[in-house]
């Protein structure tokens, strides 16, 4: 599947259950989530270091509110390898309860909807069983090296513009 197929019908619509831009949702709901998805020590992970001090991409970041309960979330960084620009993708979270009912597709492709051949690459740290399905893999992934552990199968990459990017370098905030 790619990120040309999005059900619009959830977007911003007057019904109980939208997706809206992040940036009205408040940071303590978004906080809660974030926990509860990935747990409490969540900060300590290798792709807080990779975006360490960014702020949020806005126009790639969305809720999802059911009758005004968030429920799942997707948030995207400026980050570089070397000297090339790169968007990076997550945390992509959904609330436990409601997992596996479409939400994180959901999210994923009107992020890839929304992106312009004008932004950069996008790379996140997750598992490519699921995330292949909208375009990642590990395939040119293997020279990089990121601010703490990681797991090479674990770096993905989506790359539909073919820019060229280095095949070794360090990830890092954007500046
Ligand atoms: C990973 C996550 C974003 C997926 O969103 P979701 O709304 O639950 O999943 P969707 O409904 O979009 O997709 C469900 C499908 O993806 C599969 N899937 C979900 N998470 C998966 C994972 N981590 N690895 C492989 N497959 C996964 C399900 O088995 C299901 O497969 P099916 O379509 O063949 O039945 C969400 O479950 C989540 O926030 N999990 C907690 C954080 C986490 O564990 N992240 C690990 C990946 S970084």
């Amino acid at each position: 599947m790619t990120g040309g197929a999005v059900n619009v019908s959830l977007i911003f619509s007057k019904c109980p259950m939208h997706i809206t831009p992040l940036l009205g949702i408040s940071a303590d709901a978004l906080n809660a989530l974030l926990d509860d998805a990935f747990g409490t020590d969540r900060h300590a992970r290798t792709a807080y270091l990779l975006r360490k001090g960014m702020a949020a991409i806005e126009h790639l970041s969305f809720a999802i509110l059911d009758d005004g309960e968030l429920l799942a979330s997707i948030q995207c960084w400026p980050v570089r390898v070397g000297k090339a620009n790169l968007i990076l993708v997550g945390p992509v979270a959904v609330a436990s309860n409601r997992q596996n009912e479409g939400l994180g597709t959901q999210l994923m492709q009107l992020m890839l909807k929304v992106a312009t051949p004008q932004d950069a690459p996008m790379v996140m740290i997750g598992d490519p069983e699921y995330y292949g399905r909208f375009g990642f893999s590990s395939d040119d992934t293997s020279g990089w090296t990121l601010p703490g552990p990681w797991e090479p199968r674990r770096l993905l990459l989506r790359n539909n513009n073919k820019v060229v990017l280095p095949t070794h370098g360090l990830l890092g905030p954007a500046d």
